[in-house]
């Protein structure tokens, strides 16, 4: 069989202390799920990722006769940046910044309880601890580079909510992470950062936005709709686990 069909995840590994694996390819057949299986046994592997085309009704329903675990549907939307013009005045922006390095234990916060609609927390074998700690981690190494910027909104003295942006290949952006403390939601302050995110990719040359969230996010896709955004695609999150929790 083709050794390289899957591969281990070291930093995921590493982060959740469980051996974890994902596919090298993106397109599967239903052979090679079962070989997968296979790899897994002889590699020790806890968890297997997959993530399946919705539209490859073979393939989803292969890995449900296999015991992969249903975590999330992953909505990707995108809109064109192409003669983006924000709808915000300079007034409703002057609450709007990049991130500091003073925020950081303000945005480990809203991070830690934000991202609960995520496939980790919908998996019970990764304790709701390690994945907050997942999304605190994920926004602190946001502001330390792994992003390309991150927005944040300001109110009285304290960081309402953050959106982080990532240039990915030639004219085409990414917003990564997008969370607004519990206390502020519902008050605009998610529209205005995304629209703050569109328009820093606009002056940078980026033709194209794209974003990446859970099917049961309802919040946000509504949001990112409100902010002329289309779905593009759809897919599905499988787990498989080989052991239990430890
Ligand atoms: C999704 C999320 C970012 C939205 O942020 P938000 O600041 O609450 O969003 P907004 O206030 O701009 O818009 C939310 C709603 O408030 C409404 N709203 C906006 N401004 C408003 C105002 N001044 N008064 C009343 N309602 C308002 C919007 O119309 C929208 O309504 P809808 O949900 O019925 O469509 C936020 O809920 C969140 O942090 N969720 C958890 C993390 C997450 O899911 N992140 C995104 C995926 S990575």
């Amino acid at each position: 069989m083709n050794e390289s069909i899957c591969r281990i995840l070291e930093w995921d590994s590493e982060f959740f202390d469980r051996k974890i694996a994902s596919f090298t390819s993106p397109r599967l057949t239903v052979l090679e799920l079962g070989e997968a299986l296979d790899w897994c046994g002889q590699n020790a592997v806890d968890c297997l990722y997959y993530l399946a085309d919705s539209g490859d009704i073979e393939c989803c329903n292969a890995a449900e006769r296999k015991g992969f675990l249903l975590a999330d549907i992953r909505i990707t939307l995108e809109r064109s940046v192409t003669s983006y013009k924000s709808p915000f005045s300079v007034e409703d922006r002057r609450i709007l910044r990049h991130a500091r390095e003073g925020d950081l234990g303000g945005l480990r916060l809203i991070a830690g309880e934000s991202h609960t609609d995520s496939r980790f927390y919908a998996d019970s074998q990764f304790s709701r601890e390690k994945c907050s700690a997942l999304y605190k981690v994920w926004i602190e190494k946001s502001c330390r580079g792994y992003a390309d910027a991150v927005l944040v909104a300001e109110s009285a003295g304290k960081v309402a909510g953050y959106v982080s942006c990532h240039l990915k290949e030639a004219s085409v952006g990414q917003i990564g992470l997008a969370g607004i403390d519990k206390g502020f939601r519902g008050r605009g302050y998610g529209t205005l950062l995304v629209h703050e995110a569109l328009d820093w990719f606009a002056g940078r040359s980026i033709s194209k936005v794209s974003v990446v969230t859970q099917g049961r996010n309802i919040k946000a896709q509504r949001l990112y709709e409100q902010c002329g955004f289309f779905t593009s695609a759809v897919q599905i999150w499988f787990h498989r686990w080989f052991t239990q929790k430890h």
